[in-house]
């Protein structure tokens, strides 16, 4: 029998279990292969179907368009906040970035870095980035408007995504990629380390417009432009196979098991509808996030001291729930419940929470 708990880490994160027993079940012989998914070459046949059907789920799931490509890469959605500017913010323009925490605050540092010009359009640094900005200072022309869909670290989300009157949209989804449907068509380009909704760590999706492709410039390194792996089909070098075989699986349980992403989003509303009423009517968790900010995938809150929440984390773990720690950055608690994240699990939890709470409050 497994032991299975269930696990509220923020990335790398839960996986459904359809999925894990799927790679258990092939893989010591690969579809009649003899080899394992991670021994066969990434030319072979085998290899070319799931980089085929990988990519193809991608766009059914989010509805793309054929003006985008799907690039599978590496270093992290963190080598993104380099690989943006460089290929995508041409000399003498510049680029606004709207500040929401850790994440988009390493993405503007790195565009520094290059000596890029950006301009910081909105922040909610004024409130410990305890909310999305509504009013936002876009500079005319901007090459491109950077955020961060949902930020991880803080547990607030974009509930709708602003309108830049044409300029390119460039969205960090690391945290909440494939968790509801949106309109992508205003996008140039969406990455997400794949380590929270897509599968385990080491591949990042990089979903990117043809018409942004033109301002690649000729000079960067073949592996730091995005043009070289649109042009090799992900496979310039050796793609992080194991992972994107993962990918894969995780996406065919997306489609097929689940129901395609409206029903994830139903689901996700379920779960965090769940979670924040049990916090709100508590009297003893208060939610980190301004209420009209809050993420369906990082529930973030605070304990009436910080002694009660190591007693609530380590409690947590006893009882078959673990991952319930902040971010190290930040402290306090965090229940992520990404789109593998059962019901049962939100449920099991909101059932601790209440007993936790009747104990110690
Ligand atoms: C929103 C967001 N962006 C970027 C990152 C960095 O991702 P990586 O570790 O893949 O570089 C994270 C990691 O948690 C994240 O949550």
């Amino acid at each position: 029998m497994n032991h299975r708990i269930y696990n509220f880490n923020a990335g790398p994160a839960t996986l459904p279990l359809l999925v894990l027993e799927a790679i258990r079940e092939e893989f010591l012989d690969y579809k009649g292969s003899g080899m394992s998914i991670i021994e066969v070459s990434h030319r072979s046949k085998w290899f070319d179907d799931v980089m085929e059907d990988t990519s193809a789920r991608i766009k059914r799931l989010m509805k793309l368009g054929n003006d985008f490509h799907v690039l599978f890469l590496q270093g992290g959605a963190s080598m993104q906040f380099c690989m943006v500017p460089m290929n995508l913010l041409p000399e003498g323009r510049s680029a606004d970035y709207v500040n929401t925490g850790t994440w988009a605050t390493k993405a503007i540092k790195e565009a520094q870095i290059l000596g890029k010009k950006v301009n910081v359009a909105a922040s909610s640094e004024d409130k410990n980035f305890s909310y999305i900005p509504r009013d936002i200072s876009y500079t005319p022309d901007a090459a491109y408007v950077h955020i961060t869909s949902n930020n991880t670290i803080k547990g607030t989300q974009w509930a709708a995504f602003p309108d830049t009157k044409g300029v390119p949209l460039i969205g960090d989804m690391s945290s909440d990629i494939l968790s509801r449907s949106f309109d992508p068509s205003p996008f140039g380009l969406i990455y997400a380390g794949a380590q929270k909704n897509l599968g385990p760590a080491g591949a990042t999706l990089v979903i990117v417009r043809d018409d942004m492709l033109k301002r690649v410039p000729k000079g960067l390194p073949s592996m730091l432009k995005y043009t070289t792996f649109v042009e090799k089909n992900s496979m310039y070098n050796t793609p992080p196979c194991f992972a994107i075989y993962a990918i894969q699986l995780v996406l065919k349980w997306l489609e097929e098991t689940v129901g395609g992403v409206e029903k994830m989003e139903t689901i996700n509303q379920e779960k965090a509808a769940l979670l924040y009423k049990a916090l709100d009517k508590s009297g003893f968790y208060s939610g980190t996030a301004e209420k009209g900010s809050r993420s369906l995938m990082n529930v973030t809150f605070r304990l009436p001291s910080e002694d009660l929440e190591k007693r609530f984390v380590q409690k947590a773990l006893e009882n078959g729930l673990t991952g319930l720690k902040g971010h190290r950055s930040v402290g306090g608690c965090r229940a992520s419940i990404y789109n593998s994240m059962p019901v049962n699990g939100v449920k099991a939890l909101v059932e601790f929470m209440e007993t936790f709470a009747r104990r110690n409050g």
